[in-house]
């Protein structure tokens, strides 16, 4: 079977965690032998380490704070994720970035936290986990002038166009798809998913959140990342488990699989 790599899932989410080892061997039937758990806050981060380390050969963690959260931040919370991100099953930063659509912290705020976290990330030789909604032009201005790509990194869950796919390549990011490419109003991101090159392409589900077709409205489990790998395959025109060996030796080489 294909090896299969869900490189954002929220395990410590309440909807998940209490049934972590059934959502787990879902995940391990349906060939997802790796998942990232993504931190959204210090809480978060702690506990996906946690999660990591109980789950050594299928979960690895990123530590970061979500721009929805930034207001709420206490003063040491990067310096505090930066000794957490030491951790052997810290792979990566985040997730970090700016949210212009539901506005949750000031936007003055949160591009100040962002750019901290991406220096840290940048310290700590870490690749970073970008979330990017409606705040496209501000976060490729501070990608850029903070040279956040330099370690590489990922938009989760990629919504812009095409020709913004193309900068964020260029500044050393990869494009990462989630259950949305599977739903019937997906214009743009399918045009999106057609032309990124091969090696620049990844897949995630983002659970509980953004289930997709034909499961879309269930809870969402890092098994379900295959229906947005299939939808993938099809509008690329290629094989399956092709595309599940290269979208896996993409995020390894991000990631750094060991
Ligand atoms: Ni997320």
């Amino acid at each position: 079977m294909a090896t299969v790599y869900d490189t954002h899932a929220h395990l410590d989410d309440k909807q998940l965690y209490p049934d972590i080892e059934q959502i787990l061997q879902h995940a391990k039937e349906a060939g997802v032998t790796r998942i990232n758990t993504i931190g959204c806050d210090w809480k978060s981060s702690l506990m996906s380490v946690r999660i990591a380390e109980k789950y050594p050969q299928q979960v690895w963690a990123a530590v970061g704070v979500h721009p929805h959260e930034t207001e709420r931040m206490a003063a040491d919370c990067v310096e505090r994720l930066f000794e957490l991100a030491k951790a052997e099953k810290v792979v990566a930063w985040g997730e970090i970035g700016l949210d212009y659509y539901r506005d949750h912290s000031p936007r003055d705020v949160q591009q100040r936290r962002l750019r901290e976290q991406i220096a840290a990330a940048k310290e700590a030789g870490l690749p970073i986990i970008i979330h990017d909604r409606d705040a496209h032009a501000d976060i490729v201005n501070i990608l850029k002038e903070e040279h956040g790509g330099v370690n590489g990194g990922v938009f989760h869950c990629f919504s812009g166009s095409w020709e913004m796919a193309k900068q964020c390549m260029n500044m050393g990011f990869r494009i990462s798809f989630a259950g949305p490419l599977t739903y019937k109003n997906a214009r743009i991101p399918v045009e999106v998913a057609g032309q990124v090159p091969l090696d620049y392409l990844l897949v995630e589900t983002d659970c509980p959140y953004l289930t997709p077709e034909p499961y879309r409205g269930k809870l969402n489990e890092p098994a379900r990342v295959v229906y947005t790998l299939s939808r993938l395959a099809e509008i690329r025109r290629m094989d399956y488990d092709l595309l599940a060996l290269q979208t896996t030796e993409n995020a390894c080489q991000l990631f750094g699989c060991k």
